[in-house]
């Protein structure tokens, strides 16, 4: 049974090769130290030199299909680490017919090696997994080490737009940035008490909405 669902999820996988372009597992430890990075060139991908946004943790896709759909100027890049969400997001794109959305279906932890260095515009953290518990502090998306590493891809004056329903989450995340290179510009612990006119829900972010619950947001501009 597991096989089967395997082989189905590897079916699926190879008939979105157009826009899963990178592929777990990716033993960049196995490569020589000068092949390890740059892995993928924005320009080559998607054949222009238009801006490029990360959304890490991109579950199904909803957020960047409807960001890609309302911004042909602009490139984006999915980063899923479980493989069959990043299928259903990619299924999404295909469908739309995009052509300004590609998913990179691996850890957010690899990205200084996958993309060039000052290379991404800005990034989107979307209620990112809060991991709660202490120990786990390392695995949460704003944890320093993954903060080093958007510094690393992000150009001059890039920016990291988050939203949680998390309010620990959303603490954590505004010391941790402030500590690691990064200017809070804009915060609110309850998005929808202002004016939310360009803003595009995620699944999550409609699911958290109906539950009544407040909405966390903040940008973030990366310090020279
Ligand atoms: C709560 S969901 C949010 C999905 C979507 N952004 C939204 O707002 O609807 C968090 C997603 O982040 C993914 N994720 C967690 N850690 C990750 C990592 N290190 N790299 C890439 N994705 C990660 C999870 O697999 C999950 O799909």
């Amino acid at each position: 049974m597991r096989m089967r669902r395997k082989k189905h999820l590897e079916e699926r996988t190879d008939r979105l090769r157009d826009y899963i372009i990178l592929e777990k597992p990716l033993s960049v430890y196995r490569l020589k130290e000068h092949e390890r990075y740059d892995i993928i060139n924005p320009v080559e991908v998607f054949g222009n030199d238009n801006p490029v946004y990360l959304e890490l943790g991109c579950g199904k896709g909803s957020f960047l299909a409807e960001s890609a759909l309302r911004n042909p100027d602009k490139n984006y890049f999915g980063v899923e680490v479980v493989p069959n969400v990043v299928v259903a997001a990619a299924e999404k794109a295909a469908e739309l017919k995009l052509r300004n959305v590609r998913f990179l279906s691996t850890g957010a932890q690899l990205l200084h090696y996958i993309l060039p260095e000052s290379s991404v515009s800005g990034i989107y953290l979307n209620f990112s997994s809060p991991f709660p518990k202490k120990q786990y502090a390392n695995s949460r998306l704003t944890y320093w080490r993954f903060l080093e590493k958007y510094r690393f891809v992000l150009k001059s004056g890039g920016w990291i737009k988050l939203k949680t329903d998390n309010v620990g989450f959303f603490d954590y995340s505004l010391e941790s940035l402030q500590d690691n290179g990064f200017d809070i510009v804009f915060k609110t612990y309850d998005l929808y008490a202002g004016d939310v006119t360009d803003n595009i829900q995620t699944e999550y972010e409609k699911k958290f909405l109906k539950k009544d619950l407040k909405i966390c947001a903040l940008t973030a501009i990366m310090k020279n």
